[in-house]
């Protein structure tokens, strides 16, 4: 009697920065995949929406195809690399109702419409695996969904974002401007089709709630995020970071707030914020990511690498490739989605932050004791307080707050905006990382 499992078909959707370093290794280390597996794992088609573009020497022309839904009827697994939220969406339910295992990179599809393919993968009793999802190469989902499985995870902080957290980099380091900074992100493969959702912080969000929902067991939406992003960032910014020790870096806050009637809430939030220079966060260069998770008994753990680019994220997928077909052989699932908790999102009065507010003021007596006035009167008190003069013109004051909330704090930015001796904000950042 034979054995030997029947080969595994395996259709990949999408021939981009990923999916082109997905078949290269796909291809080259077809017979470690064999052993790692126990199946063979044959790929069967490459779907791609132009079939006469110029491609890596190392894609097969014959195995290209612009019909995904015919490639993925005949597959066993299905890797989706093509991003966006259709046709994606359609074709991967379909691939799990048809009883294939899928893997997928796609966070904007994840964070919006996740329920509905985690009900269709356990329908079908199959696997749904999307370790790139989040953080490139880092196996922070897998971190979070397994091996914190037995511990409480409070709060998970974090660089998400490889092509802006390369953009605010090279504008701290190298001077570059904004644009151009983007320009070189885009050129390294980091950035999504359309960067917007890099720059205005809609990536990171997504990848914010799918780690939020893992963290905290609860149905976490894209929606349920709130984001905002790097573009109103400038060089004075930078500068002014640079002052007082500190860069200026896109985080993705999670953090499950604990009230008295046992259950609490979530946040989560992306914002761009000062971070000190020496802090773990500090040191992420490039296009790099890093997840600090703090949990109960494990403490706080740093999952750190590379965050974005094909070659780095083809680890991911084909880490999870390897894991959905040994399911296959042996038989065996990948986790479902854990809801259980059912925390909801908290409210702006219940969400509480550290700011920075660098504004220009008048440069006369009485001007501090007149903000100090307008800051107290919302309950938002100083920690520090810097003044210096601008070249030729009024004062520049940096005022750092104790913890506030998000409500406070907009009252408190509308009280300053009355004054006639404020000039101008020039900048509210939250401060991380002390
Ligand atoms: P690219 O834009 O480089 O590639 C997308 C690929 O999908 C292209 O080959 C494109 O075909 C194909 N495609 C798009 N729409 C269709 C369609 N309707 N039918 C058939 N094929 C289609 O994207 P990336 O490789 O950068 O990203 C892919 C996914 O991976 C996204 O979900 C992204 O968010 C995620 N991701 C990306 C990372 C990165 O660093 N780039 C890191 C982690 C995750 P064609 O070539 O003909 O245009
Ligand atoms: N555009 C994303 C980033 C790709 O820059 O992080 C990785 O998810």
């Amino acid at each position: 009697m034979n054995d030997t499992p029947a080969p595994l078909r395996v259709a990949v959707l999408g021939c981009g920065a990923v999916g082109t370093e997905v078949v290269r290794r796909l291809l080259e280390h077809t017979t470690d995949f064999s052993a790692r597996t126990g199946a063979h794992l044959e790929l069967t088609g490459i779907a791609v929406r132009s079939l006469d573009a110029v491609r890596d020497p190392v894609v097969p022309r014959g195995l290209l195809t612009d019909d995904p839904a015919a490639l993925i009827a005949d597959a066993d697994l299905v890797v989706e690399v093509m991003g966006g939220i259709e046709p994606a969406r359609t074709l991967i339910l379909d691939a799990l109702r048809a009883g294939a295992g899928v893997i997928t990179a796609n966070k904007a599809l994840l964070a919006r419409h996740g329920p509905e393919l985690y009900e269709a993968a356990d329908a079908a009793h199959v696997d749904l695996f999307y370790e790139a999802a989040v953080a490139g190469a880092v196996p922070v989902v897998r971190g979070v969904r397994e091996s914190l499985a037995g511990d409480r995870i409070n709060r998970v902080l974090g660089i998400v974002n490889g092509t802006t957290n390369y953009i605010l980099d090279e504008m701290t380091t190298n001077e570059l401007d904004f644009a151009a900074a983007l320009r070189q992100a885009q050129d390294l493969g980091y950035a999504e089709s359309d960067p917007t959702a890099d720059v205005e912080g809609l990536d990171a969000a997504a990848k914010a709630a799918i780690l939020a929902a893992l963290a905290f067991h609860s149905r976490i939406a894209f929606s349920d995020v709130s984001a905002e992003g790097i573009t109103a960032i400038t060089s004075e910014d930078i500068a002014s970071a640079a002052q007082t020790g500190h860069v200026i870096k896109l985080l993705a806050v999670a953090e499950h707030r604990h009230e008295a009637d046992g259950r609490g809430g979530v946040a989560v939030r992306v914002y761009p914020a000062l971070v000190p220079v020496e802090h773990p966060l500090g040191n992420v260069r490039g296009p790099f990511n890093a997840v600090l998770v703090e949990a109960e008994a494990a403490g706080t753990l740093m999952f750190y690498g590379a965050g974005a680019g094909g070659v780095a994220t083809s680890s991911a997928v084909l880490g999870d490739l390897v894991a959905a077909a040994r399911n296959r052989v042996s038989g065996g699932k990948a986790p479902s989605e854990s809801r259980y908790a059912e925390l909801t999102p908290l409210g702006a009065d219940q969400i509480h932050s550290r700011f920075q507010i660098r504004m220009a003021i008048a440069d006369r007596p009485g001007v501090l004791a007149e903000v100090a006035a307008a800051v107290a009167e919302h309950g938002v008190s100083f920690e520090t307080v810097r003044q210096q003069g601008l070249p030729g013109g009024p004062a520049e004051l940096v005022i750092g707050t104790h913890e506030a909330s998000e409500s406070a704090l907009a009252a408190t930015l509308a009280a300053l905006d009355t004054l006639d001796v404020v000039l101008r904000i020039s900048s509210v950042l939250r401060v991380e990382g002390i």
